[in-house]
């Protein structure tokens, strides 16, 4: 089994559209370990995106994914940081699968809906950034 790290992000709360999410998320046999929402201070986002922070959209980013609440998560299943990227899709939603999560629901390049770890490296960071291990059971 493996884990990895995802944010329903603030575009889709706003839109009401985190059960859908988690419904596409449950259907694609992910087992949801760990779930909260809260919302990021922009020092927060900063920290969690700093590997980003020389491109040209990282403060675009950052003020969006501090904007308001998001749903983070930690998924359990075989594959599952790869599963996971294949079932949210392409960054950009224009260019992603039918069936993905952006696809579906995302609205553009920034307003993807969701996030999903790149590497079982950026997972290790990424799950402790949010939980500690007494939340994911
Ligand atoms: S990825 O997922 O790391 O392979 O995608 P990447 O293209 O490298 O993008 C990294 C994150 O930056 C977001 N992104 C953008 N935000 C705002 N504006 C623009 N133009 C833009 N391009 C990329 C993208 O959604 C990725 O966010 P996360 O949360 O990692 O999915």
């Amino acid at each position: 089994m493996e884990r990895t790290f995802a944010i329903i992000k603030p575009d889709a709360v706003e839109r009401n559209v985190t059960g859908k999410v988690l419904a596409m998320i449950e259907a694609g046999g992910f087992k949801i370990v760990g779930m909260k929402k809260i919302l990021l201070s922009r020092a927060q986002v900063e920290g969690f995106y700093y590997v980003h922070k020389e491109r040209p959209f990282f403060g675009d980013l950052c003020t969006f994914m501090s904007r308001g609440p998001v749903i983070a998560l930690v998924l359990e299943k075989e594959n599952a940081i790869a599963d996971w990227r294949g079932l949210m899709g392409a960054t950009n939603p224009a260019n992603a699968e039918a069936g993905t999560i952006r696809k579906e629901l995302g609205v553009s390049i920034e307003e993807n809906t969701v996030h999903g770890s790149d590497s079982p490296e950026s997972a290790s960071y990424e799950i402790p950034y949010f939980f500690n291990q007494l939340e994911l059971v």
